[in-house]
């Protein structure tokens, strides 16, 4: 029987799942990203040479793995196409991929929109990717969006292309932007399909045959659960749900085989973009950390915001998705402060709050309520034994197992997929 693992982001995203995701798709034979679209990005350094993905599953630097672009995704072809020719001039060129036919497609005018609702927005602007994410899963909601298959149908193409011009065209005009012409958007597109063509399927039948065989299946979130529509910091949000739980939906799988969910959080917490984060640290704590955790984004170059554990999110995430394990990342950037903090409540008019509130009215209003515990001067990143981390750092994670009630699984005390140390077992195994 296969045996799955997803691996989510647990905080708003930039965890470390790049390094997760890499450390386990060696071991794969099936890697699933099931949401999302390239407005997520990591790298991957391997051999000397750094490479970077934003909507390929991680997968893809080993020609036995099959590497899938699930349904609930939205697809930007062109960037796909642009990834995929860098990848082949650093000499990645054996590879296997698949993208699903009822995946939603990016189309230019997503990014334009993206861009302008953002410029009209003014001060309360999200801070997205400008990548057209929005948009593009709005079209699909509204049932004007176009999707992979698609391409395969001309004809089918045409007449969906046709009826989203109409449309879009009316909605770009109003923001002043320039409109599009059928005939030069429909030759592009057919030469997309000439191009990816091939790999278009149906995605989800390949899945289910990996699941009902001994295959070793990675779903590969993107984002974090902070950043969830449904559940995160509305409006500062993406407009997908990186839990766990949108897995069966956007792999087009039965909910029934998810039973392994690693969450990766950071030993710390971290978000670009705007929005309230209760326990962000300023001054020169936060500039320490983010020199050293090098916390500038992959896909922006914005340098994040830094602030302490979040133990209230990561009891409201573990509840959400259903995590059986934490992969603690960046543990080592921890080394050196005299102590550390968890934040395990929020204070918000004379009450302490054991979860998020659902407004960011309110969540602005929110104080953390910090425990502090001393901190460790020595250097981990060559420990591989949790039993060998200083006695310090042994009971911060302690403390985050007892607060959180989620093991953790694995932690991370450098880039290197040697700098890990895995405690579960289950984990170490796959
Ligand atoms: P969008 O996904 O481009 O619409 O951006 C919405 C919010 O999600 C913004 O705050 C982005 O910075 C954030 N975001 C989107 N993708 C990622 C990611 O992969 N890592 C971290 N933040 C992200």
């Amino acid at each position: 029987m296969s045996e799955r693992l997803v691996v989510i982001g647990s905080q708003w995203g930039d965890e470390g799942k790049g390094k997760m995701t890499d450390y386990f798709a060696c071991r794969a034979d099936m890697v699933v990203r099931y949401q999302g679209g390239n407005n997520a990005g990591h790298s991957v350094v391997f051999d000397g040479k750094k490479y970077s993905l934003q909507s390929i599953p991680s997968g893809i630097f080993n020609p036995k793995t099959v590497n899938v672009m699930g349904n609930g995704m939205v697809v930007n072809p062109v960037s796909v196409i642009a990834e995929l020719e860098k990848l082949h001039d650093q000499g990645i060129t054996d590879y296997q991929l698949y993208i699903s036919d009822r995946a939603a497609m990016v189309m230019p005018w997503h990014a334009d929109l993206d861009g302008a609702f953002e410029a009209k927005k003014g001060k309360g602007l999200i801070g997205t990717t400008k990548k057209g994410i929005g948009p593009a899963y709005s079209d699909k909601y509204s049932r004007v969006g176009l999707r992979m298959g698609d391409l395969l149908e001309p004809e089918y193409f045409a007449e969906r292309l046709n009826a989203a011009l109409e449309i879009k065209n009316i909605e770009l005009e109003s923001y002043g932007l320039p409109k599009y012409e059928f005939q030069p958007v429909y030759d592009r597109y057919m030469e997309i399909a000439r191009i990816l063509g091939p790999r278009i399927t149906d995605t989800s039948k390949l899945i289910n045959e990996a699941l009902r065989s001994d295959a070793k299946i990675l779903f590969e979130g993107a984002q974090g659960m902070m950043l969830c529509i449904d559940h995160g910091t509305y409006p500062y949000v993406t407009s997908s749900t990186p839990s766990a739980a949108s897995v069966p939906v956007g792999a087009g799988i039965s909910p029934k085989w998810i039973d392994n969910v690693l969450g990766v959080a950071k030993a710390y917490c971290t978000r670009v973009g705007e929005g309230p984060f209760p326990t962000e640290l300023f001054g020169e704590q936060a500039h320490e950390i983010r020199e050293r955790g090098h916390e500038y984004g992959t896909v922006t170059g914005r340098p994040r915001r830094i602030g302490w554990f979040d133990a209230v999110v990561a009891r409201y995430v573990a509840r959400l998705a259903g995590i059986d394990n934490w992969a603690l990342m960046l543990f080592d950037v921890l080394s050196g402060l005299d102590t550390v903090k968890i934040c395990t409540g929020y204070e918000c008019d004379g009450e302490i709050l054991d979860a998020p509130p659902s407004t960011i009215a309110r969540l602005a209003k929110c104080k953390p309520v910090l425990i502090e515990m001393p901190g460790w001067k020595e250097d981990i990143t060559d420990v591989t034994e949790f039993e060998d981390l200083p006695q310090a750092a042994k009971d911060y994670v302690r403390k985050i197992e007892e607060i959180t009630e989620v093991p953790v699984g694995m932690i991370s005390v450098g880039p290197d997929r040697k700098q890990t140390i895995t405690i579960s077992e289950k984990l170490a195994n796959f």
